[in-house]
């Protein structure tokens, strides 16, 4: 059985980030009226909040079809070209983690941006000669989680830029529901806010943890996912009610047990919770920031009293 994709397709069917939406909605009509390729995308923002739902509703809006590829993959400019060469005249071509393209491929798009053509240096040594290769017009989307990791000239080529935030409670819950039908398994309103709730702004996660409680409600015969069941099985699931799980929180207690709450950098943080500096940049910090549990500081982060009051422990006096 093929798992029914929560992805929404349509724009009206995208629950949230409406300053986006109704840009978008301007965007994808007048390239349509006129027939032509849409400017080129960038969308930035934390891991999980729709980035590439956001592409395939596009080019979905438009009518074209979509290529997707990512910023590692793509090791040579002559990858480059090959996901190039594959596009008709409208298409759209994502390139997720469009910040880890290797140098050369990110100049070789900048010519495929800004005038559909790429030169490839075809041979070696004596016989290596440019070769002009012509190109269909189209949409470069590139997602990235910050704005600041790309380079100026690439990231002055997209026309149009869009930057996603954390969901608000109530698009969560939307979502959640949406999901649910998707899912055919019944939630009531406040069950699904309780899982917004501690969904930490990001419907990725939202999403997972509707199946963890689903899970639950299947197991233990309940028709109904109900606001004590959901909060039951997200307790097991040790996520707590600010959204924190147990890296979040390992993080802080560490900082806290090894270093008196900081100041700590980055690269520290990541070797005492195990995991890798771009995951705690990316993933774990911003919704920390965002929610005041840590604050950055020019000598490192620092953990704020209300992370010390959320994990139930004294601050040391002088802080
Ligand atoms: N699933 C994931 N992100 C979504 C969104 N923004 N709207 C609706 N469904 C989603």
């Amino acid at each position: 059985v093929i798992e029914k994709s929560l992805r929404p397709h349509l724009l009206k069917e995208y629950i949230g980030q409406d300053k986006i939406k109704t840009e978008l909605q301007v965007y994808i009509k007048a390239a349509k009226q006129r027939e032509e390729a849409m400017d080129h995308v960038l969308l930035f923002g934390p891991p999980g909040l729709g980035k590439t739902t956001l592409a395939f509703v596009i080019a979905n809006e438009l009518g074209v079809n979509i290529r997707t590829t990512a910023g590692p993959a793509i090791e040579k400019s002559g990858d480059l070209l090959s996901v190039l060469s594959e596009l008709q005249a409208g298409d759209v071509l994502f390139i997720d983690e469009i910040h880890r393209l290797p140098r050369a491929v990110e100049e070789t798009l900048y010519s495929a941006m800004e005038d559909f053509y790429v030169d490839i240096i075809v041979g070696q040594g004596p016989t290596a000669h440019p070769v002009h290769f012509p190109l269909p017009p189209f949409t470069l989307i590139g997602a990235t989680t910050r704005a600041g990791l790309l380079s100026a000239p690439l990231r002055d080529r997209f026309g149009i830029l869009a930057s996603l935030n954390y969901y608000e409670y109530k698009d969560l819950q939307e979502i959640v529901q949406r999901s649910a039908d998707v899912l055919q398994t019944h939630i009531t309103p406040e069950a699904a806010m309780e899982v917004a709730l501690r969904a930490r702004g990001t419907p990725r996660v939202a999403n997972r943890l509707l199946k963890r409680v689903r899970d639950f409600a299947e197991v233990s015969d309940q028709e109904v996912i109900d606001e004590t069941l959901a909060a039951k099985a997200l307790t097991q699931l040790r996520v707590d009610r600010s959204g924190l799980d147990q890296v979040d929180r390992r993080l802080l207690k560490m900082m806290i047990d090894l270093y008196d709450g900081g100041p700590v950098g980055l690269n520290t943080i990541a070797v005492n919770i195990g995991e890798d500096v771009e995951t705690v940049e990316t993933m774990y910090e911003p919704f920390l920031l965002q929610n005041g549990f840590l604050k950055r500081t020019s000598r490192g982060r620092m953990v704020t009293p209300k992370a010390y009051q959320h994990l139930g422990l004294a601050m040391p006096e002088q802080k």
